[in-house]
């Protein structure tokens, strides 16, 4: 099977070697110099490299004419939505915050699916009547008006039947009709890390595909709710296209029993998961999930069935770099260490789910360019060092005795495939302002989100005043 490496020299994010050293370049701009720029801890994507994967995903899907929304919780920055939007992707959210990200971006609210186990009656009365509940008391009549006419969200992707009772009961109230996709459990084990696996009947995710054919007949011919669909989506970082085979299995016997039943499934919504490579060939190609994935539903998207996908990891993971600095190297008895000035208080995943992210220093000996995302035996002059942030706890790296060149005080690193669930992910534990996150675009560095100030940390306990 196919599989890829984003260190191929076609990635907008590459090491480009010039006189003696070789240099981590973000289209054309150094890694050493966005950090100049804008001090560290960055988040750096690439606009190029969010543009590519957009189309990729268009182009190995195109038979079935998928619709990507994108999930916004893998990487919900304003721009970067707007970006993504602008490449042509609808959005998928799970929380009235992520909602209204999407409409600061200026995504069309029919762009826009709302899924999520726990919906609040106020988010679902924000996704019905689409517009910005943050700015909706300064309006005045008028604007409330034109603002009110946003209408509702594409869809809800709805998990039980007691939130389809209470999106009724929003619905009726604003007497706007919510068009629903029922989330189905397919009971299929997508092997994964078991955090991130939602399909199985032991998660808490959807109904079993058992329960959808009564749902489906309760609720036909309602007034203001219109189901009409079906959702899954069984995990994330999914390796193989063998769990998705089985899904669109399960799903299509769901399928034949509700149409069977007088309801025509007029939207199929398979969710995300993609996996990819963060250590070489880790995961096939997407388009080696598409060549499995097409056959069993290319007759149903040429009969006009929607078909869309919630990628969120695929389309921002490998776009996106953090950029450390390194503020100490030390030796304790027995190991090595580079204290960098983010851990997990920045990227959450190597203390949560033990990931592995390559990093690599952003300028090193001509020579010592990367050309793997394994462990870099062929480098001369690495050892092994561990990559640990400033947080109180011993569960706080980013790397274990990994072979990386001599690290040195001051030295810039780069921890690869980033851009998903790294941000998003991101917490100020130990009073750790979050990184800030700069767009690059040729070679232009653009801030699309300042660096917290220590006062934002702050705010909450200064604004309530109660023991001053
Ligand atoms: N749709 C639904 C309903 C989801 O729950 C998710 C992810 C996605 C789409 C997007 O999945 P993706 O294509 O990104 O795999 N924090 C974890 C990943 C959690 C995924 C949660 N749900 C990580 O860092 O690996």
């Amino acid at each position: 099977m196919a599989r890829t490496s984003s260190l191929q020299n076609v990635s907008p994010i590459k090491y480009v070697s010039r006189s003696g050293s070789s240099r981590l370049m973000i289209e054309s701009v150094s890694a050493e110099e966005i950090v100049k720029r804008t001090g560290s801890p960055v988040f750096a994507y690439s606009a190029e490299a969010l543009s590519q994967r957009v189309k990729r995903f268009q182009e190995a899907f195109a038979p079935l004419h998928p619709q990507i929304c994108y999930a916004v919780k893998a990487c919900g920055n304003v721009h970067i939505l707007r970006h993504l939007g602008a490449a042509g992707c609808w959005m998928d959210v799970v929380s009235g915050g992520e909602l209204e990200r999407t409409f600061l971006a200026g995504i069309p609210t029919e762009r826009v699916v709302f899924a999520g186990v726990g919906k609040q009656e106020h988010e679902i009365r924000a996704a019905l009547h689409g517009r910005h509940s943050l700015v909706w008391d300064a309006l005045d009549g008028a604007s409330k008006k034109m603002c009110a006419q946003r209408g509702p969200v594409h869809a809800f992707n709805v998990e039980s039947e007691q939130e389809l009772d209470v999106i009724a009961t929003e619905a009726a109230r604003l007497k706007v009709v919510a068009r629903c996709h029922l989330r189905v459990n397919p009971d299929v084990d997508a092997k994964t890390h078991k955090y991130i696996t939602t399909g199985t009947n032991r998660n808490k995710f959807g109904v079993s595909i058992d329960q959808a054919g009564r749902i489906f007949r309760a609720w036909r011919g309602k007034k203001w709710i219109r189901l009409c669909g079906l959702h899954t989506h069984i995990g994330s970082m999914i390796e193989s296209p063998r769990p998705y085979v089985r899904c669109v299995q399960e799903v299509m016997k769901a399928v034949g029993h509700i149409e069977r039943q007088g309801t025509r499934i007029e939207s199929l919504d398979l969710g995300g998961g993609f996996g990819i490579d963060y250590s070489s060939g880790q995961s096939v190609a997407l388009e080696e999930h598409a060549k499995a994935l097409i056959p069993l539903l290319r007759e149903r998207a040429e009969a006009g069935t929607r078909i869309a996908f919630e990628p969120g990891r695929w389309i921002v993971a490998e776009a996106g770099v953090l950029l450390v600095r390194v503020l100490y190297t030390k030796r304790t008895g027995r190991a090595h260490f580079a204290v960098v000035d983010a851990g997990m208080n920045a990227l959450v995943r190597p203390a949560l789910y033990g990931a592995f992210h390559f990093i690599w220093p952003a300028r090193v000996q001509a020579g010592q360019g990367p050309r793997s995302l394994n462990e870099p035996e062929h480098v001369r002059g690495c050892m092994p060092q561990s990559v640990v942030g400033p947080i109180c706890e011993s569960g706080d790296f980013l790397a274990l005795e990994r072979m990386l060149p001599r690290l040195k005080r001051n030295d810039v690193l780069a921890v690869f495939h980033t851009g998903a669930y790294g941000m998003s992910m991101s917490n100020t534990y130990n009073d750790q302002p979050k990184p800030s996150e700069v767009l690059i675009r040729g070679k232009q560095i653009i801030t699309i989100r300042t660096r917290d100030q220590v006062i934002d940390l702050m705010r909450g306990d200064l604004a309530a005043s109660a023991l001053m």
